[in-house]
């Protein structure tokens, strides 16, 4: 049984007085969300020691939105992977595309990172995604197949179980727009289908997220595709109650396919 993820990147938003309240809120409506559904915040560096206290002995867990791809020295400005799990990160985003086009993250570069992490006991969530115009071009397989066999190829297999996968087209993030569901399953199958080319039976058990303008919405259209295991959430997760709302969709699936099942 994969695990259901519903993780909310907060990228470059709030302050950490806004952000401790945000966790504190998403800490005290996550009552709501079914016990097998795991719920991630990620915050930015500033915000994640205060966050931290929130979600202490909570159901909610830590993610950091970014690392270093060394591990210390003198490299200004960078945070070590040691350093998030010092604070009590259990997850990290990596690959975003944000990162990739503003910071010119490789997938080399993105390799690093995933090994430092996986390293220090933290789970990658791996972001993976097509730009509008590859899409549009019909390159949307083939420009993710070649993003997970860059990184996630490179891992054994006991790596690669600690990885979550975020599949977001980069045309969907922030955009309003969101891949239909068909579009959205069809291409999680086929990320499902390279990583068995590697890892076998484990491709199973590894949860591949979506993102792109997620929100209450769409979420659950899209979580009741048989190869979208939750979703990363952006602009969504800055409301602790759209975030929620998002997370409490696989309830109302659970429900819905209860339901079918006596008819
Ligand atoms: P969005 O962002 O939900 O605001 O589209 C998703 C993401 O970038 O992770």
């Amino acid at each position: 049984m994969r695990k259901h993820i519903v993780a909310g990147n907060w990228k470059m938003n709030t302050t950490v007085a806004e952000g401790v309240e945000l966790a504190k809120a998403v800490v005290e409506h996550s009552a709501q969300v079914p016990a097998d559904v795991k719920l991630i915040i990620a915050p930015p560096f500033t915000h994640l020691y205060p966050v931290a206290e929130v979600v202490k002995g909570t159901a909610v867990g830590l993610s950091s939105q970014n690392c270093a791809d060394k591990e210390k020295g003198a490299y200004t400005g960078e945070v070590a992977v040691n350093m998030l799990a010092g604070v009590g990160c259990e997850y990290v985003i990596l690959g975003h595309s944000e990162r990739r086009e503003y910071y010119g993250e490789t997938d080399a570069k993105l390799v690093e990172k995933v090994k430092l992490a996986l390293a220090q006991g933290l789970s990658p969530i791996f972001c993976i995604g097509e730009k509008k115009e590859e899409r549009e071009a019909g390159r949307h397989f083939e420009v993710v197949t070649e993003q997970v066999k860059n990184v996630l190829f490179e891992l054994t297999p006991e790596q690669m179980a600690n990885i979550i996968v975020a599949y977001e087209p980069v045309w969907a993030i922030g955009t309003g727009l969101t891949a239909t569901a068909e579009q959205a399953q069809e291409i999680h199958a086929e990320i499902r289908k390279v990583l068995a080319e590697k890892f076998g039976e484990l491709a199973e058990e590894i949860s591949i997220l979506y993102g792109g303008s997620c929100k209450p919405s769409n979420a659950k259209e899209l979580f009741a595709c048989p190869d979208i295991d939750g979703g990363l959430i952006g602009g969504a997760a800055l409301k602790a109650e759209d975030f929620i709302g998002i997370a409490v969709s696989f309830l109302l699936i659970s429900c819905y396919f209860k339901v079918c099942s006596f008819l």
